[in-house]
């Protein structure tokens, strides 16, 4: 603390002194739009690496930047066997070593999600978004992975803090302790902005999808700036705090900032018109763009979930609640910093095959790994809010988006939904939930 002290007044005059003799480096922003797939769960931006351009898994919940590299193996999780690389469900381009990869011999790549692990090669390469270019980031060249992929992406883009990053002495050689020995590195995003390239935040405004579509447009993804998307000029602000439920073996053995964490102020839900309840007991939760259900304390979910019309049904197998398709959904907002964020309706529902659908809150307990719960705000609340994640400031910033089916007073709206659809593949990413959801994939396929 008196560090700290010390420092921030020491900072003021030494940069003043100098600020003549540095030359300014001009930051830019850039824009990329994202694709939604998997029926608006799962979004996508373009990033290339070497000399390729992939579409890549814009994740929030995880730290790394990896991409399937030519000739990889694919393992099934449930049996440990090798199986052809299309049940993998990455897209067909695949990474081919580039003049500027640069191999690091040193260290290896693996990386433990919910829905399963990618391990490789560690790089350095050339990597760059919407001509925003970094020549030597570490990348996560990955041979080997289980099923995760969305028909569209050949791997991720990582963007929360660097002690989360999965990077690993060259001689580990379980890939039951990903967890563990981490060799932290600088994310994508961070060396960016250490080159001088980018104000040190990204913003996200991820789009209303149409439940009956594969693939749609997405929303969009800007880097030093804000997306080019009508939002209310009024943002609430959330400081980024450590997350409480992790381990601190999770984090290296320190007590440090690692998924975009901050604290819930209290729920709304019910009906504007007759009920509006209000539960506000505070809670912490990260922000999630790869995580497609919120996961939140189960007194908030269970009622919510029983005010959809009709009722959503827990269904125990699955740990997720099914939902008639054309419920009319409840109005649910969660507060952040001075502002109540409400979902559209439409956001609540997915549709997954057969014509089976699921509410999109299910409870954290599910999720729990032992006693440690998460409470997870993922791409339900991410499409109706403007969400600006600042690793300078170490903070949030969130507004709320305009459109066409949503007021700024919270209005929700309920949009009957075409059956047909289907979510055929787990493409969940963050701690131990994609094993249980996969277990819902199954049931349901
Ligand atoms: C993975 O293994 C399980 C159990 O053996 C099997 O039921 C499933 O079909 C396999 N999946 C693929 C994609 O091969
Ligand atoms: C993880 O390690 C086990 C045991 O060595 C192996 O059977 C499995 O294929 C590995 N999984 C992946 C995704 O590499
Ligand atoms: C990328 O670079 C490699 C190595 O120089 C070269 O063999 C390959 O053809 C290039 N690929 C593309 C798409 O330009
Ligand atoms: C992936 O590369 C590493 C390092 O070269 C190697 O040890 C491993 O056997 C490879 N795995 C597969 C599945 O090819
Ligand atoms: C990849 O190629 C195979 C064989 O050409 C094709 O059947 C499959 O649909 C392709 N997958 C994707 C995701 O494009
Ligand atoms: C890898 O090497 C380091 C340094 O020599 C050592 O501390 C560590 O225990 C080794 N890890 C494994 C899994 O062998
Ligand atoms: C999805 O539903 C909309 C509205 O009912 C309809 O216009 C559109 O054609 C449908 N798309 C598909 C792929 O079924
Ligand atoms: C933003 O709102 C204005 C005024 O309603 C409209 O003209 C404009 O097209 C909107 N822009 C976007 C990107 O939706
Ligand atoms: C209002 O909603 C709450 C929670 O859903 C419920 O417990 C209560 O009975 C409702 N009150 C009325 C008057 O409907
Ligand atoms: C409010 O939510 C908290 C969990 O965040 C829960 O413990 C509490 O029971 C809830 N209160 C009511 C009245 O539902
Ligand atoms: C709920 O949160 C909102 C937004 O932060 C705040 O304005 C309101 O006072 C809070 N209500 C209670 C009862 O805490
Ligand atoms: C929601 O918006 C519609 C259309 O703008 C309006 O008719 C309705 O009264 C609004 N409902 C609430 C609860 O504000």
């Amino acid at each position: 603390m008196l560090l700290l002290q010390f420092l921030t007044i020491a900072a003021g005059p030494l940069a003043l002194a100098g600020a003549k003799y540095i030359p300014t480096r001009r930051t830019s922003s850039t824009t990329s739009a994202l694709i939604a797939t998997q029926y608006g769960t799962v979004f996508d931006a373009p990033v290339t690496i070497g000399n390729q351009t992939f579409m890549l898994l814009v994740d929030t919940g995880s730290s790394d930047t990896y991409v399937m590299q030519a000739g990889y193996t694919c393992i099934n999780s449930t049996d440990n066997l090798v199986i052809p690389e299309l049940d993998c469900f990455y897209a067909n381009k695949t990474y081919h070593k580039s003049k500027t990869y640069h191999h690091l011999s040193n260290e290896i790549f693996g990386v433990q999600y919910g829905a399963g692990i990618a391990s490789g090669l560690m790089a350095y390469e050339q990597v760059s978004m919407g001509g925003i270019s970094v020549k030597a980031q570490k990348v996560g060249i990955s041979n080997d992975s289980n099923p995760m992929g969305d028909g569209v992406n050949s791997g991720l883009l990582g963007l929360a803090y660097p002690s989360l990053t999965s990077a690993h002495p060259a001689n580990q050689t379980s890939n039951s302790t990903y967890w563990h020995d981490r060799l932290v590195y600088n994310p994508l995003l961070y060396t960016m902005h250490e080159q001088g390239l980018i104000d040190p935040y990204f913003s996200l405004a991820l789009a209303h999808t149409p439940q009956n579509e594969s693939t749609s447009f997405g929303g969009y993804m800007t880097l030093g700036g804000l997306p080019p998307v009508n939002h209310s000029s009024h943002f609430s602000t959330v400081p980024v705090e450590i997350t409480d439920n992790i381990p601190l073996w999770f984090t290296s053995g320190k007590k440090v900032r690692s998924y975009w964490s901050a604290t819930v102020k209290n729920i709304t839900y019910g009906s504007s018109l007759n009920n509006l309840t209000m539960n506000s007991t505070s809670f912490q939760a990260f922000i999630d763009s790869g995580n497609y259900i919120s996961y939140l304390p189960d007194a908030i979910v269970d009622p919510i979930n029983a005010l959809f019309s009709p009722p959503a049904t827990y269904d125990s197998d699955s740990g997720l609640y099914i939902v008639d398709c054309s419920a009319k959904a409840p109005e649910f907002g969660l507060s952040l910093g001075d502002q109540t964020f409400y979902h559209d309706g439409s956001d609540l529902i997915y549709q997954t095959s057969e014509g089976i659908c699921v509410s999109s809150l299910a409870s954290s307990s599910e999720v729990s790994l032992g006693d440690i719960t998460l409470n997870i705000i993922g791409v339900p609340f991410l499409k109706n809010v403007v969400a600006v994640f600042d690793f300078g400031k170490n903070e949030m910033r969130f507004a709320k988006k305009l459109s066409s089916t949503q007021s700024v007073s919270g209005n929700t709206t309920s949009t009957p939904l075409v059956s047909g659809a289907s979510m055929q593949h787990n493409s969940r990413y963050g701690i131990v939930i994609g094993l249980f959801l996969g277990v819902m994939i199954l049931q349901m396929a």
